[in-house]
């Protein structure tokens, strides 16, 4: 077998996948997130390790019997683990969602300028990116940051700990805003206009290729032999998208995470010239892709479960059935539009393509005959809206698909999937039985031994197809006349905010 490891926010799953593609054995084991202030998000590195170290025991306990061959790795993206000279974590890492380096991200425009960092990585500075992180500890940290001797992701850190090996992969570096992302090699003159010293970074590779091997130490703890090769895998979008085979040009994916996202495969860098994407290095060779990024989409009906769903989580637990399967149902019970009622899902502010983190959240146009299910039936809109924003841009700069595949929780909700397709007016697919990054991190682990290519046909053989959900014809024209009111909506109220 391949192991692929995904180092995410809410849990590290390890998936165990024969070199035939059937998938073994799954396990994840969750930790915390911490928020010592509002917008702050921190995590300890140690639980990730502990995490993966258990996952790992777990997934080889239930699988019998196998070789593990390679190892691949997918993680969370951004998030500054900053190494003392002795290899030692010298703060938690200040993971994607902290949103407290605002101020650094308007210091890098000012001294570097924002069209000359575009230029330089091809994206614009944002609290999102480690490079921002890595200046607040320079400006609030001063003694922590003297001590710095080198800067991992967190997928990364997992490596060394695995290893022993200090290394990064393309698709991963492409989010700290210091690779130049057209080149795939750090970028010297963005580190220097920054300031931050070029020793810190580890080497760069292919998201595909061996960089390391299976320490003693490491080895005896997890009960594997000594020497197993480890590649460099990939952030988790990246390596999402390779779990979904969606490797060159054509399938976009939508992921319906606690934030959302739209992908698309490019075989040049593309990039928004207002920076309102993500162009990032792609986990294969010579493929890029454009991003945007809902902060808050899972992540907004699940903020409304927890707020107002208490009444829909009783019944559910009473009768066994699953709160967001009683959710859709009453949104179902409402017409497209939902009476008048508009959601802005910028709950967590916004990415794509406000690149606002002052943006918030509103329901427009409330009134005395509205209930919970219209509620619930606007966020499925707003966030769907939100996404197809994404989505233009995309088409703006010239992003063609040939068919979309959704992924993520939310995909699991018909009548979400039905919104969606009606309001990006084309068939999806939904692959929601998809283990996602983990399973991209196992199909990186394949082709860094050989045993898969990077010829598409090769990883679609791992696997499987999803249910096609088609739009429906009467909503898709009445969610584009709608579409401009919700794009009216955040221009109309952001200077209430
Ligand atoms: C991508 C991003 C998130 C994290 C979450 O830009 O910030 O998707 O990678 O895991």
């Amino acid at each position: 077998v391949v192991l692929g490891i995904d180092v995410g926010t809410s849990g590290t799953k390890v998936i165990a996948v024969a070199l035939d593609g059937s998938i073994v054995s799954v396990a994840t084991v969750s930790y915390e997130m911490l928020t010592p202030k509002p917008g702050y998000a921190e995590q300890n590195p140690e639980d990730w390790w502990n995490a993966t170290v258990t996952a790992i025991q777990t997934v080889l306990a239930k699988a019998g019997d196998v070789s593990v061959a390679c190892i691949g790795l997918s993680g969370q993206m951004h998030g500054l683990v900053p190494l003392d000279k002795d290899g030692r974590v010298i703060r938690p890492s200040i993971i994607w969602c902290d949103l407290r380096s605002d101020a650094e991200a308007l210091e890098l425009e000012r001294t570097v300028g924002r069209d000359t960092v575009i230029q330089l990585t091809e994206n614009p500075p944002l609290p999102n990116f480690t490079i921002t992180k890595i200046l607040w500890m320079r400006n609030h940290e001063r003694d922590l940051y003297n001590r710095i001797n080198k800067v991992l992701l967190p997928k990364d850190y997992i490596r060394y700990r695995l290893t022993d090996v200090l290394a990064i992969d393309v698709s991963d570096a492409s989010g700290t805003l210091m690779l130049d992302v057209a080149k795939r090699t750090w970028s010297e003159e963005m580190c220097k206009a920054a300031g931050v010293p070029m020793e810190w970074l580890p080497p760069v590779y292919e998201a595909n290729e061996v960089v390391g091997h299976l320490s003693a130490a490491a080895a005896q703890l997890l009960g594997l032999p000594e020497g197993v090769p480890v590649v460099a895998g990939a952030g988790d979008q990246a390596a999402g998208a390779i779990g979904l085979g969606i490797v060159v040009p054509g399938t976009v994916s939508a992921v319906f995470g606690t934030s959302g996202v739209v992908l698309a495969v490019t075989d040049k860098s593309l990039r928004d010239p207002g920076g309102r994407l993500h162009t990032f290095c792609h986990a294969q060779r010579n493929s890029w892709f454009v991003m945007g990024v809902t902060q808050a989409a899972g992540g907004s009906l699940q903020w409304y479960r927890n707020r107002f769903g208490q009444m829909e989580q009783t019944v559910a637990t009473r009768s066994g059935s699953d709160v967001y399967t009683l959710l859709m149902k009453e949104a179902e019970t409402v017409a497209p539009g939902a009476d008048g009622l508009l959601f802005l899902p910028y709950l967590m502010g916004e990415r794509s393509p406000h690149l606002d983190s002052q943006a918030r959240g509103a329901w427009i146009g409330l009134q005395w005959q509205h209930t919970a299910a219209h509620l619930v039936r606007a966020i499925l809109e707003g966030v769907s809206f939100s996404l197809r924003d994404c989505w233009e841009v995309m088409q703006q700069i010239g992003v063609k698909s040939s068919g979309w595949k959704a992924s993520g929780g939310g995909a699991g909700g018909r009548l979400w999937m039905e919104v969606f397709a009606s309001i990006i007016g084309n068939p999806v697919q939904i692959m929601q039985a998809s283990h996602g990054p983990a399973l991209g991190g196992a199909i990186l682990a394949a082709q860094g031994i050989g045993a898969l290519t990077e010829d598409p046909a090769s990883i679609q053989a791992w696997l499987g197809t999803g249910n096609s959900v088609p739009p429906r014809a009467d909503w898709v024209e009445f969610y584009n006349d709608l579409y401009p009111l919700f794009q009216k909506g955040y221009r109309e109220t952001k200077n209430l905010m």
